[in-house]
């Protein structure tokens, strides 16, 4: 009996030094990372920061399903140097781009085998985003991380754009303040104050530097993920369920997610407060009491030289909540305000393909 107690003694002794012993490694192993997160960080020998050769331009595709305008793309990119730029697509789960599903081999393969099932106006569209600047970030030649639409439409040729988009050492993300709409949840005010609330388009062009800290950040996107729900459609059959729905924020997170992290991270001096891509919107008629706003499709009748030439020729956009108009420059130098456009159908795209209303070598010859 007594030899016994003395043995779990002894037993009980060696797992408190045990213990103490792990605590111990543990700590150092905790140290060493701390030191090397910090190293990671630095600006001076990360990566990608201060990346010394051909910089390449991330074109990241947040897509349904298929790229419908494969074939248009299939002219831009054709010509271009690979080591110029790179392709990320996110699609559905299992959806594979090989020869069976696209025209055009620059989407070979190019789909993220780890993307998520994304509903409209839910956090996973952010998440999607998050996931292409992630993938895109693994390679440190990229410097300029583009986001684009199944239904965005490149306005001029690679060079053209390359250069704009990396002689800015800017982020173009339309941002401006946003008070009318009620988007904002007071639950979320403990972690983003509505000071720096923000809404724009979600069709962004980041520096790497910016692709960071969207691409990392675990402070805001949890909160948005907590509390922007899409709200169901009123439907008093499902009775009290329906209606505890209906009180939730629809807050649609991919209108606000990106332009407010950076305003609270400070960033906003190191922004073209603009999107590159040209969206028209136009408010529905149909139903007085729900008026929505719409972006329009371009078909092939709308997709005519004229219109284009249209948005091209844009050169400021003006922001009525800031009262503040937004004369398009990269660099202090005035330039067109977009380099690409949505919504285009098929036909409309293969109009401006046709019409060369981006002059790729081959096909501008029929430009007016
Ligand atoms: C690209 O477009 C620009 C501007 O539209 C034009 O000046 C340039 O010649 C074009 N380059 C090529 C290689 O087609
Ligand atoms: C692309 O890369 C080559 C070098 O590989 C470079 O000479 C060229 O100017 C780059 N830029 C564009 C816009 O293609």
């Amino acid at each position: 009996m007594r030899k016994r107690s003395l043995s779990v003694r002894q037993n009980l002794l060696l797992i408190w030094k045990l213990a103490i012993l792990l605590s111990f490694i543990f700590l150092v192993f905790a140290l060493v990372r701390i030191h090397f997160y910090y190293d990671d960080r630095s600006p001076d020998d990360d990566d990608g920061d201060v990346f010394q050769g051909n910089p390449s331009l991330a074109f990241m595709f947040l897509v349904r399903r298929d790229l419908p305008l494969d074939f248009l793309w299939q002219t831009f990119y054709q010509n271009v140097d690979a080591a110029n730029y790179s392709i990320y697509i996110h699609s559905e789960p299992g959806f594979v781009f090989d020869e069976t599903t696209t025209r055009s081999s620059f989407f070979y393969g190019r789909h993220l085998s780890n993307s998520i099932k994304v509903g409209w106006g839910e956090s996973s569209m952010i998440e999607a985003e998050r996931l292409l600047l992630r993938a895109a970030l693994q390679n440190p030649a990229n410097q300029r991380f583009i986001l684009l639409s199944d239904s965005c439409v490149p306005l001029y040729n690679f060079s053209y754009i390359y250069n704009y988009l990396m002689g800015s050492s800017k982020s173009f993300v339309d941002s401006f303040l946003d008070m009318k709409e009620g988007r904002y949840n007071p639950r979320m005010s403990s972690v983003i104050p509505m000071r720096k609330w923000r809404k724009g388009s979600q069709w962004i062009a980041l520096v790497r530097s910016h692709a960071k800290v969207v691409a990392y950040d675990n402070v805001v996107f949890p909160v948005f993920k907590k509390l922007c729900k899409r709200r169901p459609p009123l439907d008093v059959s499902k009775g009290k369920q329906n209606l505890k729905l209906q009180r939730q924020h629809n807050c649609i997170p991919d209108e606000h997610y990106v332009q407010t992290l950076l305003a609270m991270n400070d960033l906003e001096g190191e922004l073209e407060r603009r999107t590159v891509t040209y969206t028209l919107w136009i408010q529905s008629a149909t139903n007085m009491e729900t008026r929505s706003w719409h972006p329009v499709t371009y078909n092939y009748a709308s997709a005519n030289p004229q219109q284009i030439k249209r948005i091209k020729d844009i050169n400021h956009v003006y922001y009525e909540t800031e009262h503040r108009t937004e004369w398009c420059k990269s660099n202090s130098i005035s330039v067109p305000c977009f380099l690409f456009a949505r919504k285009f159908s098929r036909d409309g795209a293969m109009r401006l393909l046709t019409q060369g209303s981006f002059d790729s070598s081959a096909l501008s010859h029929t430009s007016p």
